[in-house]
């Protein structure tokens, strides 16, 4: 049987993007068979993982299943994983990663589980090629992922490697920067597609400026990145995948997308975020400036002004942050009449210092926290 013939392809992404990333996949003309709170299970071959990871804005990691089977415990694992045919998926030349996902009874830990995935695969590397490959955490040859929930195990091929958010763009991060993936769904939430201009006060290191620029491009944010997890599988096919990153290169909007404009109190965020536009490709595009927030320019006509302000873990911030909130909410009210505003935060007190009614409230993790993407209608 060819290990490459399977017909479904597993999506994930961060909890609260499922509907942004179902949306990316349907516009691509893929059929969502089935959808859990971090992902979906599509219909799609070992072909469409190239495709996906070039493509794909919201979603982390494109896992080609290996394999499901009942498990009641690490010997049963050791069989189950050592019966495939390693040696036609991994040239043993090469560098292997397991992680895994337990949430099982089983075993004891997740770094017990990757230990025996491991050991059979190059137990059976060894076997079949007298090789040994190499093996240790780091994400960027070929990864390996297991899940085992209760009594079943499900084992794919991690065809993007490190995380898709992992764009490779941010050279310079700066305070609490927004994983790309995320970013771009807030784009998404709010439904920028480069028609309207985008204002971003307190950008940061100008991830959501960088995300909104790619997209109004219609750019593949992986044609940044020159490594995948599927670079390192014994069919990979180079010719085809450079012909298919020439294909996406010559996909493009035709003119300009609306303006973007970024904007920073702090001057070391806006040289960050620049450095991080420039290799991104897409510094020309935004307008960037360092001022207050509340003196950032703004277009005439609808437009969407997102902002991303700290949202205060630390003891004593708190009482400080509210009246930034409460200023931003000043903001929105006397000067951004005819906009559509959106404030990401973590902290529902502060949320509430904005003093405006919001429109839409759509929930978000960030770093483990739960977050909400606020929607504000300011009517003139
Ligand atoms: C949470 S960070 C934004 C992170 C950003 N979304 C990213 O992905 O990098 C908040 C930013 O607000 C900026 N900031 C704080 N007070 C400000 C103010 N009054 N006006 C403008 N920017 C401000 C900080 O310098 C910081 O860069």
């Amino acid at each position: 049987m060819n290990i490459f013939s399977n017909t479904s392809l597993t999506v994930s992404c961060g909890p609260g993007s499922v509907p942004y990333l179902r949306e990316e996949l349907r516009k691509m003309g893929y059929t969502i068979l089935s959808e859990h709170d971090r992902g979906v299970e599509i219909e799609a071959s070992w072909e469409d993982a190239l495709r996906l990871n070039l493509c794909l804005r919201t979603a982390l990691h494109v896992m080609y299943p290996l394999k499901k089977f009942p498990c009641r415990g690490p010997d049963e694992l050791y069989r189950e994983v050592a019966a495939l045919a390693w040696e036609e998926i991994i040239d043993p030349s090469e560098y292997l990663s397991v992680v895994s996902v337990i949430e099982t009874g089983r075993v004891k830990n997740s770094m017990f589980a990757n230990q025996k995935v491991k050991d059979a695969i190059v137990d059976r590397l060894v076997k079949k090629c007298g090789k040994r490959p190499s093996s240790g955490p780091n994400r960027d040859n070929a990864v390996v992922d297991l899940f085992w929930n209760r009594d079943d195990c499900w084992l794919y091929l991690d065809t993007s490697g490190n995380k898709l958010s992992d764009r490779g763009y941010r050279t310079m991060p700066h305070a609490a920067p927004l994983r790309e993936t995320l970013a771009a769904a807030l784009l998404f939430a709010a439904g920028y597609d480069g028609s309207v201009p985008l204002v971003n006060p307190m950008c940061g290191s100008g991830t959501l400026a960088i995300e909104a620029a790619l997209i109004a491009l219609n750019r593949a944010p992986g044609l940044l990145r020159d490594n995948f997890g599927f670079m390192h599988v014994k069919n990979f096919d180079g010719k085809k995948w450079r012909a298919l990153r020439e294909e996406m290169n010559g996909r493009g909007r035709g003119g300009l997308p609306a303006r973007i404009i970024a904007t920073d109190i702090d001057r070391r965020a806006i040289d960050a975020a620049k450095i991080n536009a420039r290799a991104a490709g897409v510094e020309t595009l935004i307008e960037f400036s360092v001022c207050d927030f509340a003196e950032t320019p703004l277009p005439t006509g609808k437009g969407i002004i997102m902002l991303n302000p700290e949202y205060g873990v630390r003891l004593g911030e708190e009482a400080e942050l509210g009246r930034q909130y409460r200023s931003i909410g000043n903001f929105f009210k006397q000067k951004c009449a005819g906009h559509t505003g959106y404030i990401f935060t973590g902290n529902p007190r502060l949320a509430k210092q904005v003093g405006l009614r919001t429109s839409r409230k759509m929930i978000f993790f960030n770093a483990g926290i739960e977050c909400r993407l606020l929607e504000y209608h300011l009517y003139d």
